[in-house]
């Protein structure tokens, strides 16, 4: 295991370069399932999630490869649509197999994923949607195991917005017999990437970024060669970061029409915001930000993915935030990190209120999940001194090059062993005499 120490206190300046998005790569990678020809993937992101995602692929039977930005997979047949608890459980996308297995093998066994530090995050209505195209579910022991003779496309409505649970059925009614419609779907981006991949593949989908899509079944579908989209994540947690810092940051290969909530809300806290190109903006933080009010919405809200970035800000912003999260039950588990580097915040249910000061103060903390991780990155980009965050194997799963993309922009971050001493020992509050 490693941790990270950053000496924070210092803008950042220059420009970063955004990687595919991890949410987009993960459906369209089990998305090659549903065809028998090769799939060529590009701007695949050097994750862990990927990675994992790879290696559940081969438990299937398929022919998989991955070379830098480029992935090839070949689902040439499926001996074993068994995806074990050892690996769903480190990757929740897992359940995303359920979909193209059925409509491709018409049976699939997999580990119900279980709850995630944010929330018990349930896969009912991915169930219940895939019943109603035809598929039997039987839950035993963890797994559930769904079986279909043919899918049958079908009228659904999402009681709630899910973004896997639509992309499970969008994959499914590829291959079902006629044709499915989906009302309340999510409206994604990462929905839209899908979409364009399957159409390519063959499939007829229209509708995809609407809540409402239209999916015509098809026969079989045919192989792709596929660019992942830019993450919007990733490119919203470095325009943070700059505003946090006081920075001037340039964002290239991100799509900020994807990005609109968050740069909306950045400005409103006072960031210069400035479209240098169709892939490219410019993130100024010059003044110490305004405080601000937000809450998680589906696409186009505000999103979920971004709430720990937008609280590491609000603890230095001007006047009082009020951060509500209506999309997971236990997403405030970066509050008590940033409560221990000096942080004004009082959670009320699902509302934060952020009391903004002038500084936070380095500290050693604790990563709990993704996005609470680069919460606490920033969180040390902002305070004076050396803050040390532990359990950083949270970042990988979602962060390409996370230390290499910000010492780029300036930043005094190191990645080390966990065991690694790295705060001096002049530096402890006895020897400052702070301690008696
Ligand atoms: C996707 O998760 C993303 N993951 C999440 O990103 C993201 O936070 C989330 O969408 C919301 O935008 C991937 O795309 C791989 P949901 P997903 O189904 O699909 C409830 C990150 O940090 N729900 O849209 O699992 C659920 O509990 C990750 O990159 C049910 O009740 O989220 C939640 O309250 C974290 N039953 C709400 O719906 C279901 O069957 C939205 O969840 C499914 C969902």
């Amino acid at each position: 295991m490693d941790k990270i120490i950053i000496e924070g206190g210092k803008p950042l300046f220059g420009e970063v370069f955004i990687s595919g998005a991890k949410n987009s790569v993960l459906p369209l990678l089990f998305a090659s399932l549903l065809t028998d020809e090769e799939c060529v993937f590009e701007n695949v992101p050097q994750l862990k999630d990927v990675t994992t995602a790879l290696t559940l692929l081969k438990e299937f039977g398929v022919d998989a490869e991955h070379h830098g930005e480029t992935i090839r997979v070949r689902a040439k047949s499926i001996e074993k649509p068994f995806a074990p608890y050892e690996l769903v459980k480190t990757m929740r996308a897992s359940v995303l197999a359920l979909g193209p297995l059925l409509a491709r093998v018409g049976r699939v066994h997999v580990a119900l994923p279980g709850g995630c530090a944010i929330g018990a995050r349930p896969i009912n209505l991915h169930l219940q949607a895939l019943s109603k195209l035809g598929a039997d579910m039987t839950l035993h022991e963890g797994y559930v195991l769904a079986q279909a003779k043919k899918l049958v496309g079908t009228n659904l409505y999402f009681e709630t917005s899910t973004v896997t649970g639509t992309e499970n059925i969008l994959m499914a009614a590829c291959l079902a017999e006629g044709t499915t419609i989906i009302e309340n779907a999510a409206r994604e981006p990462e929905i839209i990437d899908l979409a364009n991949c399957l159409n390519s593949m063959g499939a007829d989908i229209e509708g995809a970024g609407a809540s409402k899509i239209i999916v015509r079944g098809k026969r079989g579908l045919k192989g792709c060669h596929y660019t992942i989209m830019p993450d919007r994540i990733e490119a919203g947690t470095y325009a943070v970061a700059a505003v946090a810092t006081q920075g001037d940051v340039i964002i290239r290969n991100c799509d900020p029409e994807h990005m609109q909530a968050l740069l909306t809300k950045l400005s409103d806290s006072g960031a210069l915001i400035e479209n240098v190109d169709t892939t490219s903006i410019r993130v100024r933080g010059i003044e110490q930000a305004r405080a601000f009010n937000l809450q998680t919405e589906p696409y186009p809200g505000f999103a979920t993915d971004m709430q720990a970035q937008m609280m590491a800000l609000a603890c230095v912003a001007q006047g009082t935030s009020a951060l509500v999260e209506n999309i997971f039950e236990n997403r405030f588990m970066h509050v008590c990190e940033l409560q221990r580097m000096g942080a004004h915040i009082e959670v009320k249910g699902s509302m934060a209120l952020v009391q903004g000061r002038e500084n936070l103060i380095a500290a050693p903390v604790m990563a709990t999940d993704l996005r609470a991780s680069v919460c606490l990155v920033i969180a040390g980009l902002i305070a004076q001194g050396k803050t040390e965050i532990h359990r950083i194997y949270h970042l990988d799963r979602g962060y390409e090059k996370l230390e290499e993309k910000f010492l780029k922009l300036g930043a005094n971050i190191t990645r080390v062993p966990e065991h690694a001493t790295s705060i001096p020992v002049e530096s402890t509050p006895w020897q400052q005499g702070i301690v008696h």
